[in-house]
Order: C-alpha cells, then structure tokens, then sequence
C-alpha cells in the first residue's frame, strides 16, 4: 500500500486529519502516524510510529517503501510554549523539519506537505483586512513569536530549496487560528497558560452567563475550521501539480458581535447569555484570508460556515475525543 505519514499526528490537529484522510483515501493508502507521543484516540485510527524528528537514528523507525507523501505538522509555536525557549523553534522548526524533507527525499516520496503559521503577515490585517498569498512578511522581532516567525519562514525556503533541487512535489499552507475542539482549552500567551478566549466565551455561553463584547463589534475574523483545512490537505495530497502555497481560511469574515451571538445560540441553554457592549477595552485581530490560490488550484471548497462549524465543535465535545 502506498504510505501516507502525518507527522504531528497526536497534535491537536493531528488526529481529524488522520481521520479525514481514512474517511477519504482510496483503499490503496495507509495512512502512518508519527510524534513523540500516542494520543489515545488516534492510536485506535491509525499505526502511530514513536520518535523524536530531532533524533537522527531514529529514522530508522519509518518505512522506506511505498511512501507516496509526508505531512509535517510538527512545528512547536508559542501557543503551546510554557516560558520562552526560542531554541526549540530553531532546532525543531527549522533543522528537525528538514530532517523530515530530506527522510522524504530518501524515501522517493512523491510529496512532502507543510503547515506554517501566518503569524508572519497578520499585523498587516490591521491595514488591509484581506491577507494575500503573496503579501510580503511583516512583523516584530521583538516579541515571543518572532523567533517563531523567522524559523518557519526559513524552513519553508528551505522546502522549496527541496522541491527545486530535487524535482519533490511540495506544497506549503499558511493557517491562522484553526479552531476545534479540544479538551486542552489553554494556550499560552506570553509563555504562561491561560483559557483561550473562545473557551472562555463557549463556556459563559453554555453557563447562560452575561458575555462582554470587547473593542469594536464589527472587526472580522476568518473563522476557519479544523476540517477544511483537512480537506484542503486532502486535496494537495492528490492534486497533479508540483508545487503550491495556500492561505488556508475560508475566505468569508465574521463579525465579532456574530461570532458572539453564534457561541451563544449554539452553546446556550434555557437561559440565554446577556451580551454587554464594552467598546473601551481590546480589539481582537482581524483577518479574512484570502484563499483564492486554493480554490482555483486545489478545487478547494469550504464545507464549514461558521455556524456549521460551532455545531460540529459542540458535537465534538459531546464526544470527547480529541
Ligand atoms: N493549531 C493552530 O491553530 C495553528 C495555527 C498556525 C500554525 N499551526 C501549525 O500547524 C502545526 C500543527 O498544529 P497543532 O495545533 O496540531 O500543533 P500541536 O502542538 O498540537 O501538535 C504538534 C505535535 O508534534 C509533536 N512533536 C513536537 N515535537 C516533536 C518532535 N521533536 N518529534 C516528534 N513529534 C514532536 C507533539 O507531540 C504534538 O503532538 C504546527 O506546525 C503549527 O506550527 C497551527
């Protein structure tokens, strides 16, 4: 059978796309987990290969037939980072990430897919609102995400080093905040853990409790979920092109006042949250991605408006899976 390994798969997003990829990949595939650790969920979907991709000698764990394509989804960020150790983003980011490039090389894989973050060009929705595949990075190098930033822009140079070198497909995807359910509700900010935002809005939601509207209501945000970017994943593991860089999102903003009012009606009981305005505090980012490299290349289609996907994360939740 022809290999498909998802690198990263005990990770948050790991384990909906080992599941969408053994929901739609022809019985020619198998699809082979790989991470440091076993989730307990995805270990029952999928074969999980332990390692570490810093760890040389461990390559020798992995297949060296029949690999057909190679997902790196490892890349540690500062969401998950306790404190500030800004070498793991260069040791794991940059040199373990080519580690996985150059074991798909070996292995004659036919393509290598990677997922960065778009922490390189967000500050410039402050200005322009819609973020374009080919907007230039801008951001701060002073901050606990710019060594981050830096390390993830080198390695996707490096994978198209890897594809022009080599003649390898490559395809590059560029994510904002994917949302799923999870529950693991924190993120670390600064390096200290604290409940995301949404968690806490969910979970005031579902208590009936009043919910405060901060900044300005009708800032937009690309509210993208965790299955369409399965399926945009899906879709370059089979296109025949050779190469590509998405912005993954659903290319549609919603309002912060709707994605409020969505949580509540989605999540709330008998008793429906009050909504108080508080215009003098914080305004949230804002983004919509532009997606239309995707669409036109991948055939990519979101399947998720935002209350679809509130519906579904309730879904999930009731499952307690992930
Ligand atoms: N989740 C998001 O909203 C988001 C946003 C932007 C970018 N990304 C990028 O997408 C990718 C996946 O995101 P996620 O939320 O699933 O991440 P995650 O942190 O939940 O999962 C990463 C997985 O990689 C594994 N891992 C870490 N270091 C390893 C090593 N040295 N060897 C083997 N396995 C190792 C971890 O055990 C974990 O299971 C990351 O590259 C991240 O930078 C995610």
């Amino acid at each position: 059978m022809k290999k498909i390994l998802i690198f990263g798969v005990s990770g948050n997003m790991g384990g909906y796309l080992a599941e969408y990829l053994l929901q739609n990949c022809s019985s020619e595939y198998e699809i082979i987990g790989v991470d440091l650790v076993e989730h307990p969920t995805v270990k029952k979907m999928v074969n999980i290969i332990t390692m570490d991709i810093n760890n040389e000698e461990e390559y020798s764990k992995l297949p060296t037939k029949d690999v057909y394509a190679v997902i790196d989804m490892i890349g540690p960020m500062p969401a998950r980072m306790v404190g500030y150790k800004p070498m793991v983003y260069v040791e794991t980011n940059v040199l373990g990430s080519f580690r996985i490039f150059d074991y798909a090389v070996k292995v004659n894989a036919d393509r290598i897919l990677y997922a960065k973050s778009f922490i390189d060009i967000v500050k410039r929705g402050e200005e322009q609102l819609i973020l374009h595949v080919d907007d230039q990075p801008y951001f701060d190098y002073d901050n606990y995400h710019s060594v981050y930033c830096v390390t993830q822009n080198a390695t996707k140079e490096l994978l198209r080093c890897v594809h022009e070198f080599y003649k390898i497909k490559t395809f590059t995807f560029r994510l904002p905040h994917i949302y799923l359910w999870n529950t693991n509700d924190r993120y670390s900010v600064k390096g200290v853990p604290q409940k995301m935002m949404h968690r806490i809005l969910i979970d005031k939601a579902t208590a009936g409790e009043t919910i405060e509207v901060w900044g300005d209501p009708a800032r937009q945000k690309d509210m993208v979920y965790v299955k369409d970017l399965c399926q945009m994943f899906f879709k370059a593991c089979f296109t025949e092109r050779e190469t590509g860089f998405y912005n993954v999102g659903t290319g549609i903003g919603t309002s912060l006042l709707k994605q409020i009012e969505g949580m509540r009606d989605v999540f709330g009981g008998k008793k429906k949250s009050e909504l108080v305005f508080c215009p003098e505090k914080p305004n949230a980012p804002q983004y919509i991605m532009d997606i239309k490299e995707a669409v036109n290349e991948l055939g990519y289609e979101p399947k998720y408006s935002y209350l679809d996907m509130l519906e579904d994360m309730r879904k999930e939740r009731e499952l307690g899976r992930f």
